[in-house]
């Protein structure tokens, strides 16, 4: 199918740089329209604590500050259109930013700089979930600083003092549009998930359907139905949630806005229910909009809809703000964004962010680069990171295996300074390194192809090997290719067009005022290609495997051999979110050990590990 797009270029006047001292320019490209509709959505989920935006890729080096001033532009245009506008957050603020993990506590800045955007419906990631104080600081801190939009409908908290099972937040929403005065009842829920802190209750999705506020809000019969969640959009959680609503509505919309999977994607149900998922790490600011509802007048419960869903994936960036706001280096920034850009300003500094801990020598890449490769992430770990530094003083001799998770890892390595901030964001979690002694070579060794060949050995539940890789991975989209054979690229973020005839014209070469494509996002899904803002030049992206192996303190080869003998047994060391799996791994090679045999190896973190490693070997300043 050619899908029908019209692009417009731009004008390539200077771009002011972002908010952010030191954040580069955006760069020009030809773009695409917002197209409104009665409701319209501004959605960002999996934040992950990248307020500040990023500060070595131009098309996403807006921040938080600027989008307080999009969002105040867009509501501004939503009513003198006559329209309405909602924003949407849809989890997994946290973790993943030297502007959360940082600081002592995690978090001292960025749940005061998210409180500022003013958000209509927000709910739970995982990732607010793994430890008990941030458990906690959701329920003291952004759950009061958003009393009437936080939504919990399958999310409950326990309250320290008391041991009482309470609801994380209200259950559902039910609001009325501010122009239009739409009904809309809005359900926020959590994927299944099961890694939670123990002072909190996910329940699942299936059961909480059976409850009676749910059966109640199900029936409330409302304009549109918007259902959050930080759910994937392949994820079969939401297949179950549209079934229930649309067997009691059979015409009312629902809109879904998604997340988790950290791509650009949207998803027909049907006719009348769409959804979106608006990517990761602050990149992207998506856009839905509905067109085509009809008011239910009181005595008419259902009004055979026939609704338009339209879609964008705006790359965060103020040259596609100040496009579709119609705006300028002057007339965009609201004091009230200006003021947010300063707090993170204020809280990089204080946090020395900033802070050179050496150069890299090259770009390092996660699934832009094929595994193994000089310029993969994953093999400069296992074979330059690994080696020189999973030690333990009293094992150093002892031959071992170093099994990391690549989920560890979320993001790539940009050529030049590598500072504090860049440590967290290649790796924010507390995770150490544990070992069991003196394994069988025989059963160590087979370990990693376990790992990640999965299978029934792990079965599908909590121990399903997709939680060991990158979340880009978990839950693709059947747009995506998904063999890993070496030639074809699996797209976890965008696809790759081979034969990308649409695109090609636009990639002039600067002459007769087209500007030079700038790689992105060429996102495909089930409404079309033209879901990006921006038209890019297509990036490649690879598969990669669940773990990498390093082996380390191998016995060299006896003179006159040209291969070295396997050592009798070696240290299987870990990163420790792996030990379930490790277990179960040894266990169904015929070693039998448990987490009794279980020891620290280090305590460092794997984000310590490379900080030293680099301050060591890329010590030259830019
Ligand atoms: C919120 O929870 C955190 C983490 O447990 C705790 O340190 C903090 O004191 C709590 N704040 C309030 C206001 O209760
Ligand atoms: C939470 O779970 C851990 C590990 O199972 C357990 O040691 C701890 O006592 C539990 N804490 C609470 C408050 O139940
Ligand atoms: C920004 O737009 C305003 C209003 O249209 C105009 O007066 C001003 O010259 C523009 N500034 C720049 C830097 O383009
Ligand atoms: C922005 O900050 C200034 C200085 O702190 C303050 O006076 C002003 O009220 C703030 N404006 C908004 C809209 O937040
Ligand atoms: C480790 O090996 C070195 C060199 O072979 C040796 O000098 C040292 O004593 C050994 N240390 C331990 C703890 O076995
Ligand atoms: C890790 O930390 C604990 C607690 O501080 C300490 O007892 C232990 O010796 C450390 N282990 C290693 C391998 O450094």
């Amino acid at each position: 199918m050619i899908p029908r797009i019209t692009l417009v270029v731009a004008s390539l006047a200077t771009v002011a740089s972002a908010s952010q001292p030191g954040a580069p320019a955006p760069v020009a490209a030809p773009m695409r329209e917002l197209e409104w509709g009665q409701i319209n959505f501004l959605h960002t989920t999996d934040i992950h604590g990248w307020l500040g935006g990023h500060l070595q890729e131009p098309q996403y080096s807006a921040d938080y500050g600027d989008y307080i001033s999009f969002a105040s532009h867009m509501r501004q245009k939503a009513d003198e259109k006559g329209v309405d506008l909602l924003v949407i957050d849809t989890g997994d603020r946290i973790e993943g930013n030297g502007l959360y993990d940082a600081s002592d506590p995690k978090g001292k800045y960025t749940y005061d700089i998210f409180r500022e955007q003013s958000i209509d419906a927000l709910c739970t990631g995982n990732h607010e979930l793994y430890l008990e104080a941030s458990v906690d600081r959701e329920h003291n801190t952004t759950v009061p600083n958003f009393k009437k939009s936080y939504i919990a409908s399958n999310l409950d908290y326990i309250e320290p003092e008391t041991g009482n099972q309470i609801p994380q937040a209200q259950r559902y929403l039910k609001l009325k549009t501010k122009n239009q005065g739409f009904n809309v009842v809005a359900l926020g829920f959590l994927f299944n998930f099961d890694r939670n802190a123990n002072n909190s209750v996910v329940q699942p999705v299936e059961e909480t359907m059976k409850e009676e506020w749910f059966q109640n809000a199900i029936r409330e019969k409302p304009d549109l139905f918007l259902v959050i969640g930080h759910v994937g959009l392949r994820m079969k959680e939401y297949e179950t949630i549209f079934k229930v609503i649309r067997d009691q509505n059979w015409y009312t919309p629902i809109a879904f806005l998604g997340g988790h999977a950290h791509v650009r994607d949207a998803r027909k149900f049907d006719d009348n229910a769409f959804a979106i998922a608006s990517g990761r790490y602050f990149e992207t600011i998506g856009w839905m909009s509905i067109d085509g509802i009809k008011k239910k007048s009181q005595n008419q419960a259902s009004i055979e809809a026939a609704v338009t869903f339209r879609r964008k994936y705006i790359d965060n960036n103020l040259f596609g703000l100040y496009y579709h706001t119609g705006l300028n280096e002057t007339t965009f920034p609201t004091d009230h964004g200006r003021n947010v850009s300063n707090m993170i300003t204020e809280g990089r500094k204080a946090l020395k962010l900033d802070n050179s801990f050496g150069c890299a020598p090259k770009d390092l890449w996660m699934s832009r680069a094929p595994y193994p490769a000089d310029n993969s992430i994953f093999s400069w770990l296992e074979t330059q990171v690994l080696p020189d530094s999973i030690v333990n003083e009293e094992r150093k001799n002892v031959s071992r295996l170093a099994i990391v998770n690549t989920g560890a890892i979320r993001f790539d390595i940009f050529q030049g300074a590598f500072t504090r901030d860049s440590t967290f964001l290649i790796s924010p979690f507390v995770s150490k390194f544990n070992y069991i002694a003196d394994v069988p070579y025989a059963v160590a060794s087979k370990v990693l192809e376990l790992l990640n060949s999965g299978g029934q050995v792990f079965g599908a539940g909590s121990l399903d090997t997709k939680h060991l890789t990158i979340p880009e991975q978990v839950a693709p989209s059947p747009f995506l290719y998904t063999s890993t054979a070496e030639k074809g690229p699996v797209s976890p973020m965008s696809i790759f067009v081979e034969d990308d005839a649409q695109q090609k014209p636009l990639g002039g070469k600067g002459d007769g005022g087209e500007p030079e494509l700038i790689g992105g996002y060429t996102t495909h899904d089930d409404l079309g290609d033209d879901g990006d803002d921006a038209v890019h030049s297509p990036i490649k992206f690879y598969a990669v495997p669940n773990c990498i192996q390093s082996k380390i303190a191998f016995p060299p080869p006896e003179e006159g051999q040209d291969k070295a003998k396997d050592p009798e047994t070696v240290d299987l060391v870990f990163i420790d979110y792996v030990q379930p799996w490790i277990i179960k791994a040894l266990q169904f090679s015929g070693g039998d050990f448990g987490t009794d045999d279980v020891k620290v190896y280090s305590n460092n973190t794997l984000t310590d590990v490379i900080a030293s490693w680099v301050k060591e070997h890329w010590k030259n300043d830019c």
